[in-house]
């Protein structure tokens, strides 16, 4: 586990949408998708889907799973685990913290690539 990184305002990222944040920006070995639930909830995950290289920011955001915009395979929020085909491996997952108005992202990975 990395310190965390201040990553967004919690402005930048409207209920039910995803923002797409750089590698380099988050400190993950990969670009990370940043979901804010319709509830308000921050979550973060790798943002290349796990089946072939779609990016996870251009999928579609449920309640508990984010959906790639290309075979439409579903990543669970909490574990990253693919919960429908064709994608069968998981996803990293980062733990985000709401300070104020500032989103904080601790890198870490349930690949433990870190
Ligand atoms: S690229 Fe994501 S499900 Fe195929």
């Amino acid at each position: 586990m990395s310190d965390p990184v201040r990553v967004a305002t919690v402005e930048d990222v409207k209920p039910g949408e995803a923002l797409r944040i750089s590698r380099d920006s988050a400190g993950t070995h990969d670009d990370v998708v940043l979901v804010r639930t319709t509830e308000g909830t921050f979550y973060a995950l790798d943002n290349t889907c796990s089946h072939a290289l779609a990016s996870l920011a251009e999928g579609w955001v449920e309640d508990d799973c984010i959906e790639c915009p290309l075979h439409a395979a579903a990543f669970s929020y909490e574990t990253g685990e693919a919960l429908s085909l064709p994608a069968t491996e998981p996803v990293g997952t980062h733990a985000v913290e709401v300070r104020g108005d500032e989103v904080w992202l601790t890198p870490g990975s349930v690949k433990g690539e870190l």
